[in-house]
């Protein structure tokens, strides 16, 4: 074989890989769509503000149901708080669980998978970004599975039913 023939070969399976990773990319992303909502980062303010309101003390389990790069799981695990994150897309919970394991976040989980398929019974807290059409059989899970009291922090969405106790800008606060 010569020099151009493995220069083509290589730069053929590099592309090949490149679509593949893409496609694949494009797939996950729609599942996360049907499944529930795309990824979209909830901002820094937002962030601040989850924190601000929890203000419950350390030791207390959180969930971002849906939790992207991790953004929200490692700022919660930084506040002192035991911080679990469920996400369904495998990139984003590689992407994540980096960051947990580079910044030492003993105290920050992220599990890969389903949301739904996920039981919430053992959290003090849910945090969430999610989308307006799955507000409201998100709302009958959490009314299934939380106990009373559990505090709910959802970035711009609101539940049918559920009692908001609070609003700060984007963020909604409310109580199972
Ligand atoms: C709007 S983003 C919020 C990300 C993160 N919580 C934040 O606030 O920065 C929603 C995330 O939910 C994930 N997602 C969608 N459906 C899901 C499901 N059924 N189970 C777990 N994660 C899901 C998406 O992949 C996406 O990362």
């Amino acid at each position: 074989m010569t020099t151009l023939n493995v220069i083509i070969l290589t730069a053929a399976f590099l592309l090949l890989s490149i679509l593949l990773l893409h496609l694949f990319n494009t797939i996950v992303n729609l599942i996360a769509i049907i499944k529930g909502a795309p990824f979209v980062p909830s901002r820094d303010s937002v962030i601040s503000s989850m924190i601000e309101e929890l203000g419950l003390g350390s030791g207390i389990n959180v969930v971002d149901i849906g939790s992207g790069d991790g953004r929200v799981v490692i700022a919660l695990a930084k506040a002192g708080y035991n911080a679990h994150g469920i996400e369904i897309n495998p990139y984003l919970v590689i992407k994540s669980r980096l960051k947990v394991m580079l910044q030492r976040r003993k105290n920050a989980r992220i599990h890969w998978g389903d949301m739904w398929a996920y039981n919430l019974s053992s959290y003090d807290c849910i945090v969430l970004y999610g989308i307006g059409r799955i507000m409201d059989d998100l709302e009958k899970k959490l009314m299934n599975e939380c106990r009373s009291g559990t505090l709910v922090l959802s970035n711009f969405f609101k539940f049918p039913n559920l009692e908001q106790i609070k609003q700060v800008e984007r963020l909604r606060v409310f109580k199972v």
